[in-house]
């Protein structure tokens, strides 16, 4: 009876808030998008509207909807999944956020978190939460929140305000201010929760001074919430899957099992590995962080976080001007043998994993009189690649193994020569899915699971098929002399903006 349903996935990320609707064999049936503005208020800052987010994010699914031909009556359930970090602070009452939303991408926290790694925090905040201190996550920009908008402490102290991640908020609108709850992965990028206990954590509240009164209820991933408000689609729906857009990719690559790893190359690039039941701690300023909670078994994750990736292409285009639409970076990339000696280390927001620098700032050397439009793109794509690799060999020293492959996905991953030159230098197979969509097919996955429109992970499994794999073709030494040149290229970029 179910079969005949659908799941639709939301998928909020950074540059826009998609729909996605799948059919029980897991193809996407219909499929709406809307970019969100990016406010820039001071260099390195990164803000969106709340209320635009829910907006953007509504509309689109009504939107889905439609396009199919369907009414609410044929969704059997509804999976959230959103950025991650990106913090939004609103009234109980009025439902009416106090700021704009600060962006996981936002420095403006910086000096907060290098006071506290002065003082002696590193390894109570690695220990407790599995992360190093830094502006990407929760705690900082709700700190902020707190201390620099006017009234707001105060309201947070009489209980009057929330903070959510961006699935919370979500949540929240959708059923018109009944339900404040996250997941278990979104709250572990908060900086705020324990992932051994799976709680909000005292100390930490009190190191940063957040009222716990604020914090939203801590559930599993795969759930139902609740049902969706009546307003959008004429029917309640069941929320019953949240999970952080990296996590949820990590589901919807139905990798699984520990040692499992995939790369998502969004707005930034994601490698996450499956590490079962274990945290491992690593030892090259990767993440431990939480990849899921299913039924009370929770899977934990190690990840290697790259904050401009696929922004990086966004930035030639809309930024410089220098191409006009994403799919043009590959023809112009391939129209050159190489990159003409040019590096570009795209640190536009800092740098992430595993260099941890949040005063990195862009690099591009090598530049010639030679050097043409064609050579700045390709050295764009390699500098994306440059830093995957660079996670994956950190990755590779925690677990002390090598893997042989890795599954990709996110929009860049539809760019060949990205992926054939990311394969030439980590020299592994990298294998592109059919469904390119895995971020919205976890989410979508693990509300269906929740509902019990599909059976068991072992359903889920036979959905996964590949499209196409690429296979290292360089020579070991041309790609030895271009990550030695890579590598100077970053020492340039690193620590630009420290006082
Ligand atoms: O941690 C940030 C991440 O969740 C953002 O993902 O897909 O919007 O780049 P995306």
């Amino acid at each position: 009876m179910k079969a005949d349903k659908y799941v639709l996935a939301l998928d909020q990320g950074t540059t826009s808030s998609r729909a996605v609707l799948f059919n029980h064999d897991g193809n996407i049936i219909a499929m709406a998008q809307k970019p969100i503005e990016q406010h820039y208020p001071h260099p390195a800052w990164v803000e969106h509207d709340p209320n635009e987010i829910w907006y953007s994010q509504s509309s689109v699914a009504a939107e889905a909807v439609a396009k199919a031909n369907l009414t609410g009556l044929d969704i059997a359930c509804i999976g959230i999944t959103n950025q991650r970090e990106t913090t939004i602070v609103w009234d109980r009452e009025t439902s009416l956020p106090v700021y704009r939303a600060i962006v996981w991408q936002d420095r403006r926290t910086a000096d907060i978190c290098r006071e506290l790694q002065e003082n002696g925090y590193t390894d109570m905040i690695r220990e407790k939460t599995g992360l190093i201190i830094d502006a990407y996550f929760s705690a900082t920009k709700i700190k902020w929140i707190l201390d620099n908008i006017e009234g707001v402490r105060e309201r947070a102290e009489k209980g009057k305000l929330c903070f959510g991640t961006v699935d919370s908020w979500l949540v929240w609108k959708f059923t018109h201010g009944r339900v404040h709850v996250t997941d278990v992965s979104n709250a572990s990028r908060t900086m705020l929760f324990n992932i051994h206990t799976q709680k909000w954590d005292k100390e930490l509240l009190d190191l940063f001074n957040i009222p716990e009164s604020m914090l939203p209820e801590v559930k599993s991933s795969s759930e139902i919430y609740s049902e969706t408000a009546t307003t959008l689609f004429s029917t309640k729906i069941p929320i019953a899957g949240i999970a952080g857009d990296q996590q949820a990719a990590l589901f919807g690559q139905l990798c699984i099992e520990p040692g499992m790893t995939k790369t998502t190359y969004g707005t930034g690039c994601f490698m996450v590995m499956n590490t079962g039941n274990e945290v491992i701690t690593s030892e090259n300023n990767l993440l431990s962080t939480i990849a899921w909670k299913i039924g009370n078994t929770v899977t934990y994750a190690l990840e290697g976080s790259v904050f401009v990736g696929g922004a990086a292409i966004q930035w030639l285009r809309d930024g410089i001007n220098l191409i006009q639409n994403a799919a043009q970076s590959e023809a112009l990339a391939t129209s050159v043998p190489d990159n003409g000696g040019v590096y570009f280390v795209p640190a536009l927001t800092g740098m992430g994993a595993p260099y941890w620098d949040q005063y990195a700032r862009g690099a591009m050397l090598g530049l010639t009189r030679g050097t043409t439009p064609a050579h700045i793109t390709r050295a764009t794509l390699e500098g994306i690649a440059f830093q995957v690799y660079d996670i994956l060999k950190a990755m590779e020293h925690d677990t002390k193994r090598t893997s042989p492959e890795m599954r990709v996905d996110g929009g860049a991953v539809a760019n060949n020569f990205l992926m054939q030159f990311q394969s030439d230098i980590c020299r592994e197979t990298v294998i592109r899915p059919k469904i390119l969509e895995t971020t919205a097919l976890g989410a979508a996955y693990l509300a269906g699971l929740a509902t019990g429109y599909w059976r068991d992970t072992e359903e889920l499994r036979q959905q996964w098929s590949i499209d196409r794999e690429f296979t290292p073709i360089d020579t070991e030494e041309h790609v030895n002399a271009m990550l030695h040149k890579w590598h100077k290229a970053v020492e340039r970029a690193r620590a630009w903006e420290e006082l």
